[in-house]
C-alpha cells in the first residue's frame, strides 16, 4: 500500500524546526533520509511515524541505541511479549524464530536482560521486534551508530535479506552517506528543516545539485565504507 503524508511540520520553542513536507513512500521502497546534524531528520521520521500510524498503518521505529528501546531490568523476553501486546497479537504468536533466524540472534538467551547480550545482538533484537507483523514501513534512525563497522555492516546485510521480497517499505536516517549510498535507491536530503533534494541515490552522490547533498558527498570517500 502506498503510504502518503501532507503538510507535517514541527516547531519547538517557537523555531519551525520542520517546514511543511509532503512524502509518497510506494511499497518495498528504500529511503535515505540523510543531512548534517540537526538538519531535521528525527524530527521528520517523528512525525512521519506519528501521522501514518494516526492513518491506521503499521510503522517501526528501530531508535539509534538499544538503551532506548530496552529496559535494562527486564528480560529479553518480556520485551518480546510487550511488543507483541502492543500489536493486539496473542504472547507467543509472533513467527520469533523466523525472526531470530533472520536476524542471527536465534541463540540469545531470552530470559536475560538486555545487558547479557552483546550490544550488536541487543539491535538485532531491537529490529526483531520491530519487524514482528511485518509493518508497513521500518524507519530505523541511525541504527547501526552506537556498533562497529563490521557488525553494523552484518546487521544492515540481514536485515536487507529479510526484507527481499516483502512488502515492508524501509526509510533509514543517517549522517552517514557511506551507509545509506549501499542500502538505499532514493536519498531525500535534508538542510534546515527541509528536504532540499530527492534523487536516486547513484544521481545524488554523482551529481550533486544543492549545496547540502555537495557538502555530504564531498567529505566521505563512501565507495571505501564496508556498510
Ligand atoms: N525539543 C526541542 N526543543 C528545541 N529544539 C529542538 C528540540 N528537538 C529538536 N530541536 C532542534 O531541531 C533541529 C532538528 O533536530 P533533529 O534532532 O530532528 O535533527 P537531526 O537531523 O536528527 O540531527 P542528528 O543527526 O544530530 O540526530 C535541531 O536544530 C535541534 O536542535
Ligand atoms: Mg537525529
Amino acid at each position: 500500500m502506498t503510504l502518503r503524508v501532507s503538510g507535517l511540520s514541527a516547531m519547538r520553542s517557537g523555531r519551525t524546526i520542520l517546514h511543511p513536507t509532503s512524502l509518497t513512500i510506494e511499497p518495498r521502497a528504500r529511503i535515505g533520509l540523510v543531512g548534517t546534524s540537526g538538519s531535521g531528520k528525527s524530527t521528520l521520521g517523528h512525525a512521519l511515524i506519528d501521522d501514518l500510524r494516526a492513518q491506521g498503518h503499521s510503522v517501526a521505529h528501530v531508535p539509534q541505541s538499544p538503551d532506548e528501546a530496552l529496559d535494562p531490568l527486564r528480560s529479553m523476553a518480556f520485551h518480546w511479549r510487550e511488543a507483541e501486546w502492543a500489536l493486539g497479537l496473542q504472547p507467543g504468536s509472533a513467527d520469533q524464530k523466523t525472526l531470530f533466524t533472520a536476524l542471527k540472534i536465534a541463540g540469545g538467551d531470552l530470559r536475560k536482560r538486555p545487558w547479557g547480550w552483546s550490544r550488536g545482538m541487543q539491535q538485532r533484537f531491537v529490529i526483531a521486534m520491530a519487524l514482528i507483523g511485518s509493518p508497513d514501513l521500518i524507519v530505523l534512525d541511525e541504527p547501526t551508530s552506537a556498533l562497529d563497522p563490521v557488525v553494523a555492516a552484518a546487521t544492515m546485510d540481514l536485515l536487507d535479506r529479510h526484507l527481499e521480497g516483502r512488502a515492508t517499505a524501509m526509510m533509514l536516517i543517517t549522517h552517514d552517506l557511506g551507509l545509506a549510498a549501499r542500502r538505499v535507491s532514493t536519498l531525500m536530503v535534508m538542510q534546515e528543516g527541509r528536504i532540499v533534494e530527492q534523487a536516486p541515490t547513484a544521481e545524488i552522490l554523482e551529481r550533486p545539485k544543492t549545496r547540502a547533498s555537495k557538502s555530504l558527498t564531498a567529505h566521505r570517500n563512501w565507495m571505501a565504507l564496508p556498510c
